[in-house]
């Protein structure tokens, strides 16, 4: 049994939007096996927040996102979206409850239907919908959109999506997030297929549209490099379990779960603040999610495991404030022992 239980791992905020507690997704797998693709996660996210949700191919993530969505419904736990339990919600109360969250994908040119034109895509939502806010009509709803995303409406509004670059395309998909106002928009790895050069600018575009519209972000992304600069809190997937999660500088900083260091050590150009670590990449094969290995998950490629890592699965802890770590050893001032495979990097602040 997981069970973290969501309380450890509020924002340290009460304007709570967004709220999951024990999610769990499963597949079917054949000969009555089950794909455990999402089990047991936790977390709250606070108003106007941006949460990174990082961690390898296959890991949830999107599973995760989707399930927030309730698309598909998730096999077990509670999503809720201010005081609405969305899990429990149904037909046309369900998809209008909805429309407060959106998604954003990776793909911005096929999230496009390529023979509509650009206005009625934008503006699908109002003619299903209607609007919620603002002044004047869904033309200039639309059109206040396509400008806050950068693009000039009396040029791209009766153009149709395949003329556009990824880029450009993936300023309509935010565009097309944005017109009912949501609460919160999932951004599903919006930059990942995107040229390096442009990939700064829709990321620059999301903090903006943040600003501007109040949003709350979750930014799902494979590795940390990504979500460093734009989020406020990071949460780190391991096959289908959150094993870490704190504010960004810290979990950066101060990585608690050997998982999250591994990653860390991925990346290219290692941020100065974990130079001190002698950094290792990660051996071992991903385990299948159909099968996957007792008490801790990490555990079949972890330096650090023990015997109890396989017995006993890891409940979240609290280490520094707000940044909660699922490990029996974490990398962590003197929990940590002195013959560890990774160095500990003692902790200016316990
Ligand atoms: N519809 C489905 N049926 C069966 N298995 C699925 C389904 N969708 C996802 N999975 C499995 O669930 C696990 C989690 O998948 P998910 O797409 O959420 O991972 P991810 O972290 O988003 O990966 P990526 O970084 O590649 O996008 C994977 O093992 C995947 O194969
Ligand atoms: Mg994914």
């Amino acid at each position: 049994m997981a069970g973290s239980g969501k309380a450890h791992l509020r924002p340290g905020r009460d304007d709570v939007v967004l709220s999951v507690e024990d999610l769990v997704v499963e597949f079917p797998a054949g000969g009555g096996k089950k794909v455990h693709a999402v089990s047991n996660i936790s977390f709250d996210v606070a108003k106007g927040e941006t949460l990174g949700l990082v961690g390898e191919s296959g890991c949830g993530k999107s599973t995760t996102g989707r399930a927030i969505m309730q698309l598909p419904r998730p096999t077990g736990g509670s999503v809720r979206l201010g005081d609405r339990e969305l899990t429990k919600l149904k037909g046309e109360e369900l998809r209008r409850t909805r429309t407060q969250l959106q998604m954003i994908f990776q793909d911005p040119i096929s999230s496009l239907n390529p023979r509509r034109k650009i206005k009625d895509i934008v503006g699908e939502g109002i003619s299903i919908w209607g609007k919620k806010t603002g002044n004047g009509d869904a033309r200039s709803r639309v059109d206040q959109v396509l400008i806050d995303v950068g693009l000039d409406p009396d040029t791209v509004g009766d153009r149709r999506a395949h003329q556009f670059s990824g880029g450009q395309c993936q300023r309509i998909c935010v565009a097309r997030s944005l017109v009912l106002d949501p609460e919160v928009i999932i951004c599903d790895e919006p930059v990942s297929a995107l040229d390096v050069s442009v990939q700064a600018q829709i990321l620059n575009l999301l903090e903006q549209m943040k600003d501007r519209y109040q949003l709350t972000l979750i930014f799902i992304a494979h590795d940390l490099a990504v979500v460093k600069n734009i989020s406020d809190r990071v949460a780190v997937m391991y096959l289908g379990k959150m094993c870490e999660i704190g504010p960004a500088e810290g979990l950066y900083a101060d990585p608690a779960h050997p998982y999250t260091h591994a990653l860390l050590a991925s990346i290219p150009q290692p941020d100065p603040n974990i130079e001190a670590l002698e950094l290792e990449t990660l051996e071992g094969e991903l385990p299948s999610p159909i099968d996957p290995p007792s008490g801790c998950r990490f555990r079949t490629r972890c330096p650090r495991a023990e015997e109890r890592c396989a017995e006993e699965e890891p409940l979240m802890r609290e280490v520094a404030e707000r940044h909660f770590v699922a490990c029996h050893f974490p990398l962590v001032g003197d929990t940590a022992p002195p013959d560890a495979g990774i160095p500990v990097k003692v902790r200016a602040t316990a």
